[in-house]
Parts: structure tokens; sequence; C-alpha cells
């Protein structure tokens, strides 16, 4: 994943727990980088590597980690450092689920090399809609749960967000139930 994914674990460990506790997760984690390129492509590896160490030196679980990553990944990249892409995406939290598709064909200007997630929309109904998450990556469920959790949040809506199908048990996809 590029760089920015890495460079925002670091920047969430570090502003939440401090430069010392980001210095024990990289030690840890074995990944032999000084600093993270925002638009240089890193080893998917890396990452993973991360948020398992992150998980071991906090002690919480990864899932955890994961859930908040996407919060944070929604409030800070994508609020301050990309506010008017995540405006465009749609003016209430229904509008910017309906456009989720096409979301990252937009990141991929800046990042031509994305090799992102692939969304789909089904059921979207007054207050919720299904959210069919596509990725051959394996794992970011709890990822994707704090992503959209986020978008409650980046909209000021209070919302559920429920795991209806998941990958992990066969199917080729997964769904989450997003209510608001
Ligand atoms: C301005 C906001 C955003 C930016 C700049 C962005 C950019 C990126 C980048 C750089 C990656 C790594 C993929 C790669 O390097 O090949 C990624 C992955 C991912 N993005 Fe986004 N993204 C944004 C918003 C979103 C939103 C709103 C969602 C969904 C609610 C989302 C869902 C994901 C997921 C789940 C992945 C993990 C990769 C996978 O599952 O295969 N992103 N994104």
């Amino acid at each position: 994943m590029y760089g920015i994914v890495n460079k925002a674990i670091q920047d969430m460990i570090t502003s939440g727990f401090g430069a010392e506790t980001w210095d024990a997760v990289k030690k840890s984690s074995g990944v032999d980088e000084d600093f993270f390129i925002s638009n240089e492509p890193y080893d998917d590896v890396v990452t993973y590597k991360l948020a398992g160490a992150a998980s071991e030196v906090l002690d919480m679980p990864v899932g955890i980690v994961l859930n908040s990553f996407g919060r944070y990944w929604i409030m800070k990249t994508g609020k301050e450092k990309y506010g008017s892409l995540m405006e465009a995406g749609g003016s209430n939290l229904k509008e910017f689920l309906v456009n989720l598709p096409s979301f990252h064909n937009r990141i991929m200007l800046a990042f031509p090399n994305l090799n992102p997630p692939e969304f789909k929309v089904s059921e979207i109904e007054n207050n919720g809609i299904r959210v069919h998450y596509f990725s051959h990556r394996n794992g970011l469920q709890e990822f994707v749960k704090g992503l959209l959790l986020g978008l409650g949040e980046l909209y000021n809506v209070p919302v559920e967000v429920v795991h209806t199908q998941s990958k992990e048990a066969g199917y080729d996809h997964d769904i989450f139930k997003v209510i608001w």
C-alpha cells in the first residue's frame, strides 16, 4: 500500500500515545524504514506488520487497532488532508455511501498505482444501506467497519454498522449493513 497509509498509522500512534510508543511499535514490527514516503508504494506486509506490532505494544486486539485506524483515516487523513475530495463524495452520509463505489477513482489521480478495494451498494433506504466490500486483501474487515463509523462521525450522524456477511465464512466478499 502507498506510504500514506503507513504514515497515517505512525501519526495515529504518535498523536495518541507519544513518539516513544511509536518507536517501540516500529522496533517490534521489524519494519526497517526511517520514514514513509506518502506517494511511494510499499509491500502490504509493512502495513500488516505495523498493525500487528501496534496490537502487541498497546496490548489490544488487532481488530481494535484497525477499527480505530479506520476512524482516524476518515477524520484526519480524509477530512484534514483531502477535505475537498471528501466533500465531493457527497453532501450527506447516504449520498457519500451511494457514491462510494467510484470514490477511489478520483484518488487514483494522485496515486496512479493504487490497488483499491471495490465497493458496491444495495438496499438503499432512508435510514440504511448495504455496503459490499471486495478486496484481494484479507483481514481488513475491522478497518472497513471503522471507516464506516468514521463517516458517521464526519457527517455527525450516529451510525450502527453490522457485519452481515464475511469472506472468512467462505463468501467472495463482505457485506456491512449501515444503519443511521
Ligand atoms: C480521501 C480519502 C481517501 C484516500 C486518500 C484513500 C486512499 C487509499 C489508499 C492510498 C489506499 C491503499 C491502497 C494502495 O496503496 O494500493 C486505500 C485503501 C483502502 N481504502 Fe481508501 N482512501 C480514502 C477514503 C476511503 C474511504 C471513504 C473508504 C471506505 C469507506 C476507503 C476504503 C479503503 C479500504 C478498505 C482500503 C484497504 C485496501 C483493501 O481493502 O484492499 N477509503 N485507500
